[in-house]
């Protein structure tokens, strides 16, 4: 039984076949830290959380940590920061294996295929993936999974284009990253990352109007519609235009890419876009605008949302991993080249302790 696995800078979704449906397992990829005398054993051995614990310390982890943040009256923080590791004081990666154990559980054979995601370097700053990706392939592998990823755009393309013979322009937009792959019946041709999401919106309009980060991504949630010219007035008016600024330039990263790869295919090629961050309304307009002032040498035929984008690059995942063709993993870029092919044997020389 094949799975998939989005592993993302804010939610972790596994996603696997079940009678003939599919599963989904979300947790959010958060946590809150307590000294280990602010939460009693009781609570921790009695219920379901999900917590990772050392001597002084206790880390609530995923969904639950929104609610102890609540109770505590703290802010949660992310193992993930950008689409990788984050490299802060506290290490990320107990908490980062402890919620993906969780959420895609043992392998139900030696060796099940599961195809997870990871950025590329982001064309437009210097993070390195190569070890987030390197160290999610080892413990993955030693959950006894074989792991392969997938690209993030590539896997949006499997979920939302097999309509058009998985060709076109895939792109997620997610908190810590957008992630774009251009495929041709399921050939990845062009795929690239570039290093802001709705993080970035949030922390740049928060700035512009002296709000909380958290209070601005709380606005932003609730019901924002978008709009090429919008009203600059609150939040609603920064969060607005700091999501135009985000589509320009992402519009910008795909003409260059494209450019450099030299695709001037006549095909006309639908877009796809999903990943928390396109869940406003008004986002396909917004794209569809900008789109129509740039030239990107292929030709767009429509501009196309998803009905659940904080779970379809998930269902992408487990679409590679049932077709588990490995021609559909990422092509080199310039500097991470080895990586690219990220097979078990790839992978089986490097071992991280956790
Ligand atoms: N209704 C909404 N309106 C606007 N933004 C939203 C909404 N719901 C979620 N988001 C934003 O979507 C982002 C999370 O989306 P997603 O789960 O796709 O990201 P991720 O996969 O965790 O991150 P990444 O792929 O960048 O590592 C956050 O920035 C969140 O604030
Ligand atoms: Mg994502």
């Amino acid at each position: 039984m094949p799975k998939g696995l989005d592993v993302g800078t804010m939610n972790i979704v596994s996603a696997w076949e079940a009678d003939g449906n599919t599963q989904f397992v979300k947790e959010r990829n958060a946590f809150i830290e307590l000294d280990y005398t602010e939460i009693a054993d009781q609570v921790l051995s009695s219920s379901d959380l999900i917590y990772t614990r050392t001597d002084d310390k206790v880390r609530i982890l995923g969904d639950e940590a929104l609610n102890f943040a609540n109770i505590f009256n703290t802010e949660v923080q992310r193992p993930m920061s950008q689409g990788v590791l984050a490299s802060g004081a506290t290490p990320s990666m107990p908490m980062l294996k402890t919620l993906i154990e969780h959420v895609v559980g043992d392998p139900t054979h030696p060796g099940e295929t599961l195809y997870f995601t990871s950025p590329t370097n982001p064309i437009d700053s210097d993070i390195d993936t190569l070890y987030h990706r390197r160290a999610i392939t080892s413990f993955l592998n030693d959950l006894g999974y074989d792991a392969q990823f997938v690209h993030e755009g590539m896997a949006a393309v499997y979920a939302a284009l097999s309509d058009n013979e998985f060709t076109g322009l895939g792109i997620s937009f997610g908190a810590g990253m957008t992630n774009v792959c251009l495929s041709y019946c399921a050939e990845p041709v062009v795929q690239f990352s570039i290093a802001r999401g709705g993080d970035w919106i949030d922390t740049k309009a928060a700035n512009a109007t002296a709000m909380s980060k958290d209070r601005i991504t709380a606005i932003k949630e609730d019901s924002l519609t978008l709009a090429r010219e919008p009203e600059i007035s609150g939040a609603e008016g920064a969060v607005a235009v700091y999501y135009d600024s985000l589509v320009e330039h992402l519009i910008e990263m795909i003409r260059t890419e494209l450019d450099d790869e030299e695709i001037t295919d006549t095909l006309d090629i639908p877009v796809v876009i999903t990943g928390g961050t396109s869940s406003p309304d008004g986002i396909v307009d917004l794209f569809t605008d900008h789109l129509e002032s740039a030239d990107l040498g292929v030709s767009i035929s429509d501009v196309r949302d998803v009905d659940d984008p904080l779970y379809t690059v998930a269902q992408g995942t487990l679409i590679a991993a049932h077709s588990d063709s490995h021609t559909s993993t990422v092509t080199p870029d310039s500097d991470d080249q080895q990586t690219e092919q990220a097979t078990a044997a790839d992978s089986a020389e490097w071992t991280f302790d956790f």
